[in-house]
Formats: structure tokens, sequence, C-alpha cells
């Protein structure tokens, strides 16, 4: 299992400080070196080589998935694009980044106030997907939203009632200005500012960005440097179990 510096994450002091930079003062907050670099680069082009001999689902979208359904991906913007989904009902694709992925939630979790193992379970209000992203393309592949501000949403994973307690994570599996440049992951903060990721603020490959969710954000822009790994990064969307469990 791969574990994050616990002694740090279970500090209810540090967890504080944390939870006060997202909620009051950034917007957001970065875990430096969540993972290796070296581990996040591997990572990274082990998935880009498309290595896995594994059959990923075509795409499905958010509001089709149901528990049971097999991982899945898709080539938005693009087709270089790629973006694999993996469910918590399947047995994990890559056991090195399902473990890093089951590391992230808790650390959300102890952010957000739940208990340590929320969202993994098949009988949790949210069930975790995680999902490896890699953008090659210039165009937008998030448009500008915002998220649990009670706006409808186009193809949403479940109930979109406002709860400013809802953070989304980014866990960086390239750098800004060796693998790509000019664009990649906007976040406004809580100034109304929008930033990118890894040049305005610092995020580099293997860091773990926890950033609130109802704080506009966009992918777009994105100019590949290295033409494997581009954008690369890993997000963490959550389903309502109501709305993908339809035996409940
Ligand atoms: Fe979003």
């Amino acid at each position: 299992m791969f574990y994050y510096s616990k002694t740090k994450s279970d500090n209810q002091s540090f967890v504080m400080d944390v939870r006060k930079r997202i909620y009051n003062q950034d917007g957001y907050f970065v875990f430096k070196n969540f993972i290796d670099a070296e581990k996040a680069e591997s990572i990274a082009r082990r998935w880009s080589s498309g290595r896995f001999d594994y059959e990923f689902h075509d795409r499905f979208a958010n509001s089709e998935v149901r528990i049971g359904h097999p991982n899945y991906c898709y080539h938005r913007p693009g087709s270089p694009d790629l973006s694999y989904c993996m469910h918590m009902w399947n047995a994990p694709v890559d056991q090195e980044l399902h473990s890093i992925c089951l590391e992230a939630q808790s650390l959300r979790n102890l952010v957000e106030g739940r208990a340590l193992h929320f969202g993994t379970q098949l009988h949790d209000p949210l069930i975790l997907q995680y999902r490896l992203s890699r953008t090659l393309s210039t165009d937008t592949s998030v448009f500008p939203h915002a998220d649990f501000l009670e706006e409808p949403r186009r193809d949403s994973m479940g109930d979109h009632a406002y709860d400013p307690r809802r953070c989304q994570m980014t866990l960086m599996l390239s750098d800004y200005g060796t693998h790509y440049k000019d664009g990649g992951f906007f976040l406004q903060n809580n100034q109304d500012k929008q930033l990118l990721l890894g040049r305005d603020v610092s995020a580099q490959i293997g860091d773990l960005v926890l950033w609130k969710y109802s704080n506009k954000h966009t992918v777009t822009g994105v100019v590949p440097m290295d033409q494997d790994l581009g954008f690369s990064r890993v997000i963490f969307p959550s389903f309502d179990k109501e709305y993908v469990d339809v035996s409940a």
C-alpha cells in the first residue's frame, strides 16, 4: 500500500491549516511531492503508451454510469487525448496507481471532515471514480464551470446542490514548462483571480492539489512539449450512489 506521510496528514492542526487555505484564503492547497516525480512520470508514461493488456469500454456519459459498469476510456477534445475512467467496483487495472488514488481519497476525506475511507465503498452515498487524463490538444477539454453551486449541469454525476465543503483533486503527472506549456488547468482562486497550475501556482509533477470545487475551473490551451505526456493528471470525481445504483 502507498502511504503519504501519515503523521503529517493525521495532525489536526495541519488539517485545520489546509482547510483555512482552501476555504478561507487561497482556494487550493498543494501537497508537495505526494508521490515522487520519478514515480509520477513512470505512471504517466506506461499509461500514455497504452501498454496495459486491458480493454476499456467506450465512453459512458456521466449520467449513464451504473454500478457494475466496466471501466471506460474517451478521447476529448481530440483523438490524441485520453481519459481512462476507473471505478471502485472493478478490480484495479494498475495496483500502484490504485493504491495512490485511495490514499489521495483519504486525504480529501480528512479535509472534508468525512470518514477516512468514505467514497471507496459501494455502500457510501458518494462513490469514487478516478480518471487519468492526458491532454495533447490545444482545444478546450473542460469548459469553464463551477460545481456544487446549484447550477444545472449538462451531464451530472449526481445531485448538484450547494455544498461548499466539496473539494476536487488534481494529481500532477507531468510538468508545466517541461511536458506542456501555455495552457492546462486554470482555477479561479477565492479572490476571483484565474491561476494556471504549474505556472501561477507551484504544482509540479507528483504534487497533489486539493481545490475548492465551487471555484470556477477549466482545462484549455495546452501546447504539448512532450508528445507522450502533454498535460497528464489524475482527477477524482464522485458519483451519487442513488444515481448509479439502480437496485437501491
Ligand atoms: Fe468541474
